[in-house]
């Protein structure tokens, strides 16, 4: 395996500095998949993990926690101790509040102390504390110290409708250059998919394909078993619209309707994205009833397990009328996609964890052979699924065998774990790789964030300006209320794919 940690460019000590570090993310996350690169020498060298945060811990006190974290999230279960103990050696701690300007001073110190050259920032607490963060690092002479580089990772929510997403931005841009912000989508640092690109452009056969001459519609679909557990006072702000159709959902769209970029390179890929975010049609006022349907868990039985409906989770109003399961339907106006309704859908408590896209592929113009079994009687479909049996499936159709002219639906089938011998890393271990390398393709740019907020804020809006009472229920562990089914029925008789995984 190449050696990262020494490549040029990487050189001159790394201070990774978390505000926030006493959260879940870091433990959870960070400092796992920093473990990872560094046992498959990914990672370079020198670099000191700074925590910053209120919480009365001690240098000790850190490596403590961070050790005990590994523990528990690493998805290694054999952790080499002398990995861990040259990741935690040099991990330190400022003990702050994010007001406190003498914090930012004391943080100052130590870099200097340390005689850091490239300084990362990472911003892994409540996003209410954002703003201030990066105020103070601009007021601390935090940004002109250091000869090497200085950058900030910004975690979602990246603001919760457009008008604070501007403020945020505005704030961002007063200290930092865009060059140097990462704002994280976890989404793109799936390998599954960034593969769509590769797949769509490394590929000749699809793309001829890809276009409203040959397809029907498209699915995508970010499905989850798990309900809103103790993140609900968070959850309770969101719903599924900012916590995942804002991000992932328009990601992943972007990615399956862009036009190939010139280059594989962060504006390029950007680029294209942005010009499909803006070629959305807008779905606002009346249209929003039309174009988006909502619903709430009840109750339900996952496989055998009892589960309590969303308004019986801890801190989730009794009249909260937060969705946690959202469909859309969505239309990229130009050349390509005119016509060809996109089906995005996400929500908790389904019967199955899946993410994929599926791509339905028109008709064939003259049935001359009999169906049998085969849905909608379409027959060739292309499903990436993104999670978790991560792979590639195009369904068609062959002859049954026997006297008779029979149709069935086949499948030829690509999976990464039988393709390549191992599950594909974690999106984090790639992210923090790209950013301390300065390749920012797999994060969103100011551009695309904002005008994925204009978008979404715009069936917020009309959410907001209708008030309802109740939104439908759905029994947890089923795929949604009838109404769903209803919403995509009404378009030419479509179904909603229902893979059990
Ligand atoms: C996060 C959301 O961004 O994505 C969570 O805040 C959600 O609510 C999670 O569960 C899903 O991510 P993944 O990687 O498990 O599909």
């Amino acid at each position: 395996m190449e050696d990262l940690s020494t490549k040029s460019g990487l050189s001159g000590s790394i201070a990774f500095v978390i505000f926030g570090v006493t959260g879940d993310l870091t433990r959870r996350k960070l400092i796992p998949a920093l473990y990872e690169l560094s046992i498959s020498k990914r990672l370079p060298e020198p670099l000191k993990i700074i925590g910053f945060a209120r919480r009365d811990w001690t240098d000790e006190i850190l490596k403590d926690k961070l050790r005990k974290g590994l523990d528990e999230f690493s998805k290694n279960t054999n952790l080499d101790t002398t990995v861990v103990e040259n990741l935690l050696e040099n991990a330190s701690y400022v003990q702050s509040t994010f007001e406190d300007a003498a914090g930012y001073q004391a943080l100052l110190e130590k870099l200097n102390e340390l005689d850091i050259y490239n300084t990362l920032f990472y911003l892994a607490t409540p996003p209410d504390a954002y703003i201030e963060i990066i105020q103070k690092i601009g007021k601390s002479g935090l940004m002109t110290r250091g000869a090497g580089w200085t950058r900030i990772v910004v975690e979602k929510p990246y603001g919760r409708d457009l008008a604070s997403a501007e403020v945020l931005e505005k704030e961002i841009h007063s200290v930092f250059e865009e060059d140097q912000v990462y704002r994280i989508d976890h989404y793109l640092g799936k390998e599954t998919v960034q593969n769509i690109l590769v797949f769509r452009f490394a590929n000749g056969i699809f793309e001829p394909l890809w276009n409203r001459n040959f397809v029907d519609h498209v699915q995508i679909t970010v499905a989850e078993t798990v309900g809103v557990g103790t993140r609900a006072g968070y959850y309770e702000k969101s719903g599924v619209i900012r916590d995942m159709f804002q991000n992932h959902l328009l990601q992943l769209l972007s990615l399956t309707a862009m036009e190939a970029p010139v280059a594989f390179n962060a504006k390029a890929v950007r680029d294209e994205k942005v010009k499909v975010l803006r070629a959305l049609r807008p779905v606002c006022d009346a249209d929003v009833g039309l174009n988006t349907y909502r619903a709430q868990y009840a109750g339900g039985y996952m496989g055998d397990e009892r589960v309590i409906g969303y308004k019986a989770e801890d801190r989730v109003s009794q009249t909260s009328t937060t969705e946690t399961f959202l469909a859309a339907r969505l239309l990229v106006d130009n050349w390509r996609w005119a016509g060809v309704p996109f089906y995005v859908r996400s929500g908790k408590r389904l019967p199955s964890r899946f993410t994929e896209i599926a791509i339905q592929f028109k008709q064939i113009p003259l049935s001359l052979f009999n169906w049998h079994n085969m849905a909608g009687d379409a027959p060739n479909m292309l499903v990436i699924n993104l999670q978790p049996n991560e792979g590639i499936t195009l369904r068609f159709g062959a002859k049954r065998p026997g006297p008779i002219n029979q149709i069935a639906p086949v499948s030829m089938e690509f999976n990464y774990k039988n393709a390549f011998g191992s599950e594909p890393p974690e999106a984090y271990e790639r992210l923090l790789l790209d950013v301390l390398m300065g390749d920012a393709t797999l994060f969103t740019r100011s551009d695309e964030v904002l005008s994925q907020w204009a978008f979404t804020s715009c069936i917020l809006e009309a959410w907001e300006h209708s008030p309802v009472k109740n939104l439908p229920v759905y029994e947890a562990g089923t795929w949604g209320p009838q109404g769903v089914d209803d919403f995509i029925n009404k378009d030419s008789g479509r179904q909603w794919r229902k893979p059990v995984y």
